[in-house]
Formats: C-alpha cells, sequence, structure tokens
C-alpha cells in the first residue's frame, strides 16, 4: 500500500508544466476524481485497521501536496505566459537610434568651404562681436554712412564702443592688418542687423566672405571664382552676371546675379520672372581698405565677395521662410538629414 503511496509521491515531485495542456494532464492525473490519489484513496477498505491510520494520514498529506502543486503551477504558467505575450520578440531588429543631422546653414557652408577650398582659398574666422574700426572705419565707410545709424546696427550697451558685426567684411581686415599678402581666403560667419523679422529678413544671418589679394589680381579672377562656384553648387548650366553696385569697401562694385536654376531663365516664383536671382555683393578692394590695413595698393590688388548662406540655402532649397532657420523645429530640420 505504502509503495503505491510513495510512487504517486514521486510522480507528483516529478510532474513539470509548461503549457496549459499540461496543466491539464496534471489536474487530471493528481487533483480530479480520476485522479491516482484517488485512486488510493479507494484502496483505504482493503488496508489493514491497524495501518489505516497512518494510510489515511499519508494518503491526506500527499493530497494536499497535490492541491499545493496545482495551485503553484497554476499560478507560475499564468504569470509566464503573461510575461511572455508582452515582452518584445528579441529576435526583432532594434529600434534604430537617431542620429543627428546637420542643419541646412552648416550644410551649405561646408559645401561652399569645399568649393572654395579647391581653388585655394583657406578657411578664416573673426569675432562677431566687433569695433567701429573693423566693421566700418577700416572698410572705408565714410563718417557719416547711413549703415552706421542705430537701426542698422547692434551696439552693446555694456561696451559703448563695441558692435555685433553687420557683416563678414570684419575679417578681411583682421586677416590683412595681420597679415602679409598673399590672402585667399573665405570666412563664414554669422552676422547681425538690426531688421524687422520677416519671412525675408532676419536681426541675424550667416555669411561668407570671399578675399583674394596678390599681385595682378583682376575683375576676371573675380568672375571665374564666382563662376566656377555657381556651376558647382547651383549646376552646370548657372550662368552669372554682375550688376553695377556700391559698397564703400570694393570700387568697382557689383552685385552678383545668378541664372535661376529652378526656370532655366523662362521666370518663376523664385526669380520673381526675371529669369535672376541674386546670390552677393562684390567688387575689387578699393585702395583705402588696402592702405587702412599697411597693404601698399600699387603692389597689390584683390577682389572681395559675400555671400548670404540663408539666402543661397532658401534658393537651393526652395525654402520661403527665413525664420526656418532658427525656429529649430524638428520637422523642418529633419528634411536635411542625409543630405
Ligand atoms: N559686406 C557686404 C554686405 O554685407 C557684401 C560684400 C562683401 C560686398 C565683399 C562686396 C565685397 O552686404
Amino acid at each position: 500500500m505504502f509503495d503505491q503511496v510513495k510512487k504517486v509521491q514521486k510522480e507528483l515531485d516529478k510532474a513539470i508544466v509548461t503549457t496549459t495542456t499540461e496543466l491539464e494532464t496534471f489536474r487530471i492525473k493528481f487533483i480530479s476524481k480520476k485522479s491516482l490519489i484517488t485512486g488510493l484513496f479507494k484502496l483505504f477498505k482493503t488496508v489493514p485497521s491497524d495501518q489505516k491510520k497512518a494510510f489515511g494520514e499519508a494518503l491526506n498529506e500527499l493530497k494536499k501536496e497535490a492541491n499545493r502543486k496545482f495551485q503553484f503551477l497554476a499560478a507560475h504558467l499564468e504569470a509566464s505566459t503573461a510575461f511572455s505575450s508582452e515582452s518584445p520578440d528579441v529576435l526583432l531588429p532594434s529600434i534604430p537610434f537617431q542620429i543627428g543631422g546637420l542643419h541646412p546653414i552648416n550644410i551649405v557652408k561646408n559645401r561652399m568651404i569645399e568649393i572654395f577650398e579647391r581653388q585655394g582659398f583657406n578657411v578664416s574666422e573673426g569675432p562677431e562681436m566687433e569695433d567701429d574700426w573693423h566693421n566700418f572705419t577700416a572698410l572705408n565707410f565714410p563718417e557719416n554712412h547711413p549703415a552706421r545709424e542705430m537701426q542698422d546696427t547692434y551696439f552693446l550697451e555694456k561696451y559703448p564702443d563695441k558692435l555685433l558685426r553687420t557683416h563678414t567684411s570684419t575679417v578681411q581686415i583682421r586677416l590683412m592688418e595681420h597679415g602679409k599678402p598673399p590672402f585667399r581666403s573665405i570666412m563664414p560667419g554669422r552676422v547681425y542687423r538690426n531688421e524687422a523679422i520677416s519671412a525675408r529678413a532676419h536681426c541675424f544671418f550667416h555669411q561668407v566672405e570671399g578675399l583674394y589679394i596678390d599681385r595682378n589680381v583682376g575683375f576676371k579672377d573675380l568672375k571665374n571664382s564666382i563662376y566656377h562656384f555657381s556651376r558647382e553648387f547651383f549646376g552646370k548650366e548657372t550662368e552669372i552676371r554682375f550688376r553695377p553696385s556700391y559698397f564703400p569697401f570694393t570700387e568697382p562694385s557689383a552685385e552678383v546675379d545668378i541664372s535661376c536654376f529652378i526656370c532655366k531663365k523662362k521666370g518663376c516664383k523664385i526669380c520673381k520672372n526675371s529669369g535672376w536671382v541674386e546670390i552677393g555683393g562684390s567688387g575689387m578692394v578699393d585702395p583705402n581698405v588696402l592702405k587702412n590695413c599697411g597693404i601698399d595698393s600699387k603692389e597689390f590688388s584683390g577682389f572681395a565677395f559675400g555671400m548670404g548662406i540663408e539666402r543661397i540655402a532658401m534658393l537651393k532649397y526652395e525654402i520661403d521662410d527665413i525664420r526656418l532657420f532658427s525656429e529649430n523645429d524638428v520637422r523642418f530640420l529633419r528634411q536635411f538629414n542625409g543630405l
């Protein structure tokens, strides 16, 4: 008798359950009315009376243990199936790691640098907080020039003789007064102007300045440089055009236009039906500027140009609002990832 109890006990100890079907098999085998344990209870009447007590106790203990194990297995199975249905499939590829992208201003700036570097230009930088000499006086601005007035220039309250540079031409001066010609440099950077903010204008934006000073540098070299840049940046069919203009620091001066690469000169919204779009200002460095920097204008000459990075980016990517560049809206910025 007791051997049979021990045998069932052993089977109970060994029983493992990993699915609900196996749990049901366990229930039938050890708990149900047809279970092995119920079968053992039926043997009770055949047990000699002096052993009935011990046999009854052993059976009751076995029954309790079977019930305990059943409860435990059922709870365990429920917990593990709940976990496995909620936990991720470990074989799925992981969520891609989101890396940031370059800001469109930097994309355009880097591309411009790359193109001009191949023409032999190096990169120079200067401070954003400047003085009157570098921003105006050395650049041959007459004393009463309207660009010096308060509405264009941010002067600093704390340092009355300092201002936020209104253009990157300041770096031309810094370069020339600290070095010796030849110079062949491009100067990217941020500039500030006290302008009403709109879709077309902002109180800060970015420019790339270019300066080439050497013996016998002429207007043809300026044209060549701009022509090469425009074709590289906007496409091989791009034409350029120089319109006479005025800057205090260049003589002669010219605005630079490129043929509209959107409509191929047929006329569209971007070029306002003119077939041409402006990309910057340029000219031959005024001898007064060279003199202000201690350079002999009889021996050396050169050209300078300045282009707005936002303007070029807006043309290239057909962006119609300059404010988008400084609003940090990822829906805008994300579109330039991978460019
Ligand atoms: N500094 C001028 C501007 O900001 C652009 C320019 C640069 C013009 C160099 C001529 C030569 O408008």
